[in-house]
């Protein structure tokens, strides 16, 4: 049995996030109570007391941050992230927020930094970093096999087949998301190469579009206009010299949530795709490729690349759980319990990279220029 005391957290924003991976998250990683939630919705209130039993509940995230909290989890939408977590800060609670950080640059610089003063233990939710082929791609990058890296290209797009009649949302209003498909769904790409990499970003070229203008509010029922981008790509260069192509988007029509990665290096090369995450195409000198079960030999002109599983220690199988993995949530966690000083990525400092790289896009779109980093 633990001898730790459980932990006490407060979740603040009750909607899609906070009720299927935060406190599943939490829950999973045993002896942790979730002690209060917030949300101005009473109904998204209401389904948190139905699903999981939390009583304390209100509507003012002031009021929240005044419960006896260990950890607080930041799941609003994301012109709340700023004021919530500064409001954390001060009371001395530790912060596990969602992404994209904030909505710019400056207001992502002040969370770190106020962060870091005081001294607050800080996670952000770049949660794609566990898909099992992500691990792998990591653990190959890293190797050093594929030589000098010189290519990345990374894609993240949601494609539901009638995405032009979808209901809005808060995440097309620029004053409440920041950012569109770009940095909604680019921001887990430009942290999780940032990852793989180990290398900065050192410039960026940007275009995005809004290719649906109006839409019906679902919260209002009447129309509203789309005033973030449905789509963006942009290319970028890394301060060892290698270049990359990035593209976030709400409209790859009909491919569902469509998340793919390629890195070439002077030695090797590998092709990720989420929609298998249990496997990885790759093209490795023989010896590295020894260490891997095969499961499709490459080497032919159709099928250049050979595929190979994704080791089992790297599947984040949770015990007794079938069908469910380890989240980037639960690895906070555990750094959180764990002896000696905290140590974690995907951080603040994490986020606050991939808000740079988002701003230098917007800057870039805006001027129709290059755009040198760090800004
Ligand atoms: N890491 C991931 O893979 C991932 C996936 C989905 C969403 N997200 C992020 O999670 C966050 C929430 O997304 P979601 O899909 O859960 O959205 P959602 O709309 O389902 O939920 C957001 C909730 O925040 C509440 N809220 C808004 N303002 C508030 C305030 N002032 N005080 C308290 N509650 C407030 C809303 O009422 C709503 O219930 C966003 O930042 C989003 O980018 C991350």
């Amino acid at each position: 049995m633990s001898t730790q005391k459980p932990l006490k957290v407060g979740i603040i924003g009750a909607g899609g996030i906070a009720r299927h991976y935060h406190i599943p998250s939490y829950l999973r990683s045993g002896n942790m109570q979730i002690a209060a939630a917030c949300d101005i919705s009473n109904e998204a209130l209401e389904q948190i007391r139905a699903d999981h039993g939390v009583h304390k509940l209100v509507n003012d995230y002031l009021e929240l941050l005044e419960c006896d909290l260990d950890i607080v989890s930041v799941c609003t939408s994301n012109d709340m992230h700023h004021p919530v977590v500064m409001a954390a800060i001060e009371r001395g609670i530790d912060i596990y927020c969602e992404k994209p950080l904030a909505l710019t640059l400056a207001e992502a610089r002040e969370m770190y930094e106020a962060a870091q003063e005081k001294g607050i233990k800080t996670g952000v939710n770049f949660s794609h970093r566990r898909t099992p082929a992500a691990q792998l791609a990591k653990e190959i990058i890293s190797s050093g096999v594929l030589g000098d890296i010189h290519y990345v290209s990374a894609v993240y797009a949601a494609g539901s087949p009638n995405y032009a009649k979808h209901l809005g949302s808060w995440r097309n209003d620029r004053a409440r998301a920041g950012f569109g498909g770009l940095g909604d769904m680019g921001s887990h790409m430009i942290d999780m190469m940032l990852w793989w990499l180990g290398t900065d970003i050192t410039a960026v070229a940007a275009q995005m579009s809004t290719v649906i203008k109006e839409c019906v509010s679902h919260e209002t029922g009447q129309p509203m206009p789309v005033t973030t981008e449905d789509h963006g790509n942009f290319i970028v260069q890394y301060a060892n010299g290698a270049l990359g192509y990035f593209c976030g988007s709400y409209m790859f029509t009909g491919r569902g949530y469509d998340q793919r990665a390629e890195v070439y290096g002077t030695e090797g090369g590998l092709m990720y795709n989420q929609q298998r995450p249990y496997e990885l195409d790759v093209f490795l000198p023989p010896e590295a490729l020894k260490k891997y079960v095969i499961v499709r030999h490459g080497g032919t002109p159709d099928t250049p690349y050979t595929t190979i599983h994704v080791p089992e220690r790297l599947h984040g199988s949770l015990p007794g759980i079938v069908g469910q993995r380890r989240t980037v949530l639960m690895d906070f966690v555990d750094a959180y319990r764990a002896d000696g000083p905290f140590q974690f990525s995907p951080n603040f400092y994490d986020g606050m990279q991939v808000q740079q790289v988002l701003e230098a896009c917007q800057i870039s779109q805006t001027t129709r220029r290059w755009v040198d980093l760090p800004l």
